[in-house]
């Protein structure tokens, strides 16, 4: 049932989003949103959610990696994410023979659960507001890295894998201090096959409808006493005491949920001329990079099945960022956006002209902002070119493995983690097609360059080296790369490397690209402290209207909430809160790399034996939607009920909502879970790991 609340129009004409869903939370600041939570359906307390001192929902909620979320979810510290983010660990267990990632993986009891070296979860043990002693160390002179190192210094708080860190919140106007600890004995417990948890793809990727079991299951291990530890066979299973329970209920259109986790960066606050900025001349030219290499990998992908493997989960990183993009600025368009922004920021500057205080200070600064906005364009243009080519030239990452290895062999230290590093990027590189894709790139960049002088394009740089080495796109310079390295001995790959011509590349580049960037570090420096009074000025306008606003997303944890439903994409279409796995089957496509699915899978599907975890009308849920602000970084994310269950899996938002980074508006902006029902239904009536589903504490 949904109770309105009454707050006076002005207040929702300056902040039309308050009531909606947008906004990320610090747990610590929850208490003040929880009446806001209860009228719209909840029925916990802000301190059932956070609490440092007594059990809560936040114990079971882990960092997972230090790039996804995961939650615990029995009582012995298994962890649920997405498989995307256990990819990289299912990719490292997978060979020919036991291709986990084509057919999926399922240890049939504890001892087959398997180790992942480098990864590991972190638990919050506690976050506190320590503006109190930052802000005067600031206020006398010292700068925030320097007032934050000074308070880390006196901090008592310590033990075995504890981290203590403080971050600043709303652009330096308040710090937290965040108290955490460190399991790094994390392992894989079991993945659906890639046509379960990756089905659609990329064709799919940003997408609604959408039919993805984007899941995975790992497990955290601690010494024997408890403690945490690095891989040792004599660890045990961590002890949870919190662990979340799973709702079979489901939940339809209007349904209060809320997402636990930690979302990597939003920017709302931002003065308009630099968003418009952002969405008008860096995404364009970001797409418009990132199309050259998808292209030409593209046209490989499709006639060589080998390459097809080798370049699948590159292309899919590569086009995760290109799609967002291009859905944030058409987003950004159809939803008027930058007016709405425009809107906001005039409101601000109206409140405070009326403020005698600060009379000017609002407009003076936007003022400002767009100055510096115009003078910061180029070296952002400069700096987005050479991230998009350093990324993407893969040559380059040939030689900053290369540098690795040849800088740790002269200096007498173990090569083999640099050996390892280099044969995993030969596994999956493909010298002819990155030939070819980087020529594209790098001539684009050039023509960028000459077209726009103070584009700061190494040219002569470039047109140099291509002089010297006989052509930096010279199939000679490819082929030569000593490449296949098992074959030679460590000495002589040293050597090799040494000497190959494209040596030297990544250090020059890099080089470069450091002195570009710190031409303009100060400029960016002046605009980051102008954000920080901006901010402060957005803030006090809120207050004034008894208004509290949510800090930008910064990897710290926080919580969303808002609406399971669905929506209007555009005039004339809507789009259902949920789908199910009737249209797995209609997207089926048999053989297609994307659409393609196990006969047992569909045949499992099509006998329709969905017991308990069917919906009312008997119909197995695959994903739900939900109007909560999310963002990169909330993939993995419990989505919770209005009593804390679990119901779903966060994994993605609507193409059509992806610029909520920016603007969020309840009208288009939808996060994407994946349905609990499913994920137990694929583990349980798929897999037959009945074992695991009896460790989890379900509720109706
Ligand atoms: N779009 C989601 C996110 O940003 C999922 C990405 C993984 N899937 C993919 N096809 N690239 O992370
Ligand atoms: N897919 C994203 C992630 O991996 C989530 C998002 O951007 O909505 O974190």
């Amino acid at each position: 049932m949904l109770k309105k609340i009454l707050l006076p129009i002005a207040t929702l004409f300056v902040f039309p989003s308050f009531l909606s869903g947008q906004g990320m939370w610090l747990p610590i600041d929850l208490i003040n949103q929880e009446f806001n939570m209860i009228s719209k359906g909840m029925k916990m307390s802000a301190s059932d959610i956070y609490s440092a001192n007594s059990g809560s929902l936040k114990d079971a909620i882990v960092h997972f990696g230090g790039f996804c979320t995961g939650e615990i979810i029995s009582s012995k510290g298994l962890v649920l994410t997405n498989h995307h983010c256990g990819y990289g660990a299912i990719q490292k267990h997978s060979s020919v023979e036991n291709d986990y990632l084509k057919h999926g993986f399922w240890a049939a009891s504890m001892e087959d659960e398997k180790p992942n070296e480098g990864l590991y979860v972190d638990f919050i043990i506690s976050i506190e507001d320590v503006s109190d002693k930052i802000l005067p160390l600031v206020l006398n002179g010292l700068s925030e890295k320097q007032a934050i190192d000074s308070v880390l210094k006196s901090n008592p708080i310590s033990g075995k894998s504890i981290g203590v860190t403080i971050k600043s919140i709303y652009y330096g106007n308040q710090f937290i201090q965040i108290v955490s600890q460190r399991f790094s004995d994390v392992r894989l417990v079991g993945a659906p096959p890639s046509a379960v948890g990756k089905f659609g793809a990329d064709t799919d990727n940003w997408v609604w409808p959408r039919h993805t079991g984007d899941f995975s299951m790992f497990r955290v291990y601690t010494a024997p006493d408890g403690s945490p530890s690095d891989y040792s066979p004599q660890n045990i299973p961590l002890v949870s005491n919190n662990p979340l329970t799973i709702s079979l209920a489901g939940v339809g259109q209007g349904d209060f949920s809320m997402i636990y986790g930690f979302p990597g960066r939003t920017t709302s606050y931002l003065p308009v001329s630099e968003v418009a900025q952002q969405i008008e001349i860096m995404l364009p030219i970001k797409v418009q990079l990132r199309e050259i290499i998808l292209n030409t990998w593209d046209s490989a992908m499709r006639v060589n099945p080998k390459v097809k493997i080798q370049y699948a989960s590159k292309y899919a990183s590569v086009s995760n960022g290109w799609k967002k993009w291009i859905g944030q600025m058409e987003g950004m368009s159809v939803s008027h956006g930058i007016d709405t922004l425009r809107h906001r920021q005039g409101k601000v500057i109206k409140y405070h002209s009326a403020n005698h205080e600060n009379a000017f200070r609002a407009v003076d600064l936007v003022e400002e902002f767009d100055k510096q906005v115009l003078s910061l364009e180029n070296g952002r243009k400069s700096i987005l070119y050479f991230q998009e080519v350093l990324r993407n030239w893969e040559l380059l990452t040939w030689s900053r493995l290369a540098n690795d290895l040849v800088r740790l062999s002269d200096r007498g230290g173990n090569i083999d983690k640099a050996i390892k590093a280099l044969q995993s990027f030969e596994k999956n590189y493909d010298s002819e097609l990155d030939r070819r894709a980087s020529k594209n790139l790098v001539n684009e960049w050039i023509s960028a360059g000459k077209l726009d002088t103070l584009l700061n394009v190494p040219i002569q740089y470039l047109e140099e080296t291509d002089a010297f080495v006989q052509g930096l796109f010279s199939p000679h310079l490819y082929n030569s790369l000593p490449l296949n390295s098992s074959k030679y001995s460590d000495t002589i790959r040293v050597e090799l490397c040494r000497n190959h011509l494209a040596f030297n590349l990544w250090t020059d580049l890099i080089t470069k690209y450091r002195s570009v960037f710190l031409k303009n570090k100060d400029k960016e420096n002046l605009f980051e402290s102008g954000m920080k009074e901006w901010m402060n000025l957005h803030m006090s306008a809120a207050k004034g209207s008894g208004i509290t606003l949510a800090a930008d997303a910064n990897s710290t944890m926080r919580v969303s909430f808002g609406e399971v439903g669905g929506f209007s994409p555009k005039d004339g279409a809507t789009y259902n809160h949920r789908t199910t796995t009737d249209g797995i089957l209609d997207k089926y496509i048999p053989g297609d790399y994307e659409f393609d699915l196990p006969q047992e899978f569909r045949s499992k599907l099509e006998s329709q034996d969905f017991g308990k975890y069917a919906d009312l009308d008997g119909k197995l849920p695959v994903c739900i939607l939900s109007a909560n602000h999310t963002s990169g970084g909330n993939s993995g994310s419990p989505a919770l009920n209005s009593d804390g269950h679990l119901i779903g899996l966060n994994f993605d938002r609507v193409w059509e909502g992806t610029m909520s980074d920016f603007y969020f508006t309840p009208e288009r902006c939808r996060n994407i879970m994946v349905d609990v029902r499913y994920i137990m239904w694929v583990v349980d009536k798929y897999a037959g790991a009945s074992h695991l589903i009896e460790e989890m504490k379900f509720t109706n």
